[in-house]
């Protein structure tokens, strides 16, 4: 073997289990692996859980905050507003450049596979053709999926259409739409049409900014669903955001929810992003967003978190830390049962993993060795604690490791040194 994390406990429960890894794959998870290896890792007591996949972002506004002022109103309005002031002062080598840096924070938090949306609005296409680079530099060390955004509506902005099928013919792999920002709803439906057959005319998967608004009548999801059903699209479709949905009447969902089931399209929630930037209209009591997750667990749709925003005009806050998504979607969905804070884990690993078709993921013989070992015994704790990263591994070599954390107290005739995670 090349390497061997010995004890390690795994996600679906297991505790005291061997991992070993030959030639950047899993070549046998069992108890007590009697061979010799370069690497050793003693993960007595930790949690080893495939490397974590963000399902939504943004990564050519990322780290962009106070460029070139800051959002006063920390609104989602005032954020598109100010990306479009953005927008004309970008160059390739500074979108690269924040990209790149957010790449290298991900990986040491464990995040090796990120989707995500590159704005198609600008003419130049200046994001599409930076983060295609930054996709090709970063590929040994993390999968970057690209999704054609047009930011500004496909038929709202004046190329719309146009520059979303040049960045495609470019490379970048996945449709995206925005239809609650296009100028009526009867275009937004015409846009997701579109979208899809474009799609399946080249084999593509689809993934739109969809009713990320709490307006209840914002049911492009429900055309998403039909339109993935019509062209055969099962299992390659994710509606992203969907927050509406938190809005809906129960009885219009208990039909949309089989619906999407049955079409096989994926949902995806960006927790943090939800819970605040909706409501915002809201007096009190305020809706909190986020759509229903536990509500489409139940009904078979796979649901997937994305982080979507970290310091850019949208948003402040943020460290590329998936478990900190996964924290927030426990308390805005109130998922605290036993069996839904392991749902959240799953939203952050293997949910993901299955939306951007992730190949060979998981912790079983014959998988990519993408591994977190962290500072926590199990998933519930590896939530509450945002817990350390103590190795991140990609392919079978470690990229990045951080010391036990630990606090050195002085407190008078007591211990002086407190283990702050397992
Ligand atoms: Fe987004």
């Amino acid at each position: 073997m090349d390497l061997i994390i010995r004890h390690a406990n795994l996600p679906d429960g297991r505790v005291d289990f061997d991992i070993g890894v030959r030639e950047g794959r899993i070549h046998a998870v069992e108890r007590g692996i009697e061979a010799s290896s370069g690497e050793e890792i003693d993960a007595r007591g930790c949690l080893v859980s495939p490397a974590f996949v963000d399902a939504h972002f943004h990564l050519d506004s990322a780290l962009s905050y106070g460029q070139p002022r800051v959002n006063q109103s920390g609104t989602l309005l005032e954020g598109i507003a100010l990306w479009g002031e953005l927008k004309p002062l970008l160059t390739i080598e500074a979108i690269v450049e924040r990209a790149l840096r957010y790449c290298d924070l991900a990986v040491s938090q464990g995040l090796l596979a990120i989707r995500s949306h590159v704005d198609v609005c600008d003419d130049r296409l200046l994001a599409v053709e930076a983060l295609l680079q930054v996709k090709k530099t970063v590929a040994p060390y993390l999968d970057l999926q690209l999704v054609a955004f047009p930011q500004d509506g496909l038929y709202r902005s004046a190329n719309g259409e146009r520059n979303l099928l040049r960045a495609l013919d470019l490379g970048v792999e996945v449709v995206g739409g925005i239809p609650h920002f296009e100028r009526t709803m009867a275009e937004g439906a015409r846009s997701v049409t579109r979208l899809c057959e474009i799609a399946a005319a080249r084999g593509l998967r689809v993934d739109l900014h969809c009713d990320e608004s709490d307006d209840p009548q914002s049911r492009h999801i429900e055309t998403l669903a039909a339109e993935t059903h019509r062209l055969g699209l099962h299992g390659r479709v994710a509606g992203s955001h969907l927050t509406s949905m938190h809005s809906m009447d129960d009885y219009y969902v208990s039909k949309l929810l089989p619906l999407m089931a049955e079409s096989g399209v994926a949902a995806i929630a960006n927790p943090l992003i939800n819970i605040t930037l909706q409501g915002r209209h809201d007096g009190y009591p305020k809706r909190r967003g986020m759509t229903r997750v536990p509500e489409l667990l139940a009904a078979g749709v796979n649901v997937g978190f994305g982080h979507d925003c970290v310091m850019d005009p949208w948003y402040a806050f943020g460290s590329g830390d998936m478990l900190e998504v996964a924290h927030m979607a426990v308390h805005v969905a109130q998922m605290t049962s036993q069996a839904a804070i392991r749902q959240c884990f799953e939203a952050i690993t293997t949910n993901p993993a299955q939306i951007l078709g992730l190949e060979h993921y998981g912790i079983a013989p014959g998988c990519h060795a993408d591994l977190v070992v962290l500072q926590a015994q199990d998933a519930f704790d590896a939530i509450r604690l945002r817990a350390n990263r103590l190795y991140v591994i990609r392919r079978g070599q470690v990229l990045a490791r951080n010391p036990p954390r630990e606090a050195m107290l002085a407190l008078p005739g007591r211990p002086q040194s407190l283990r702050l995670q397992r």
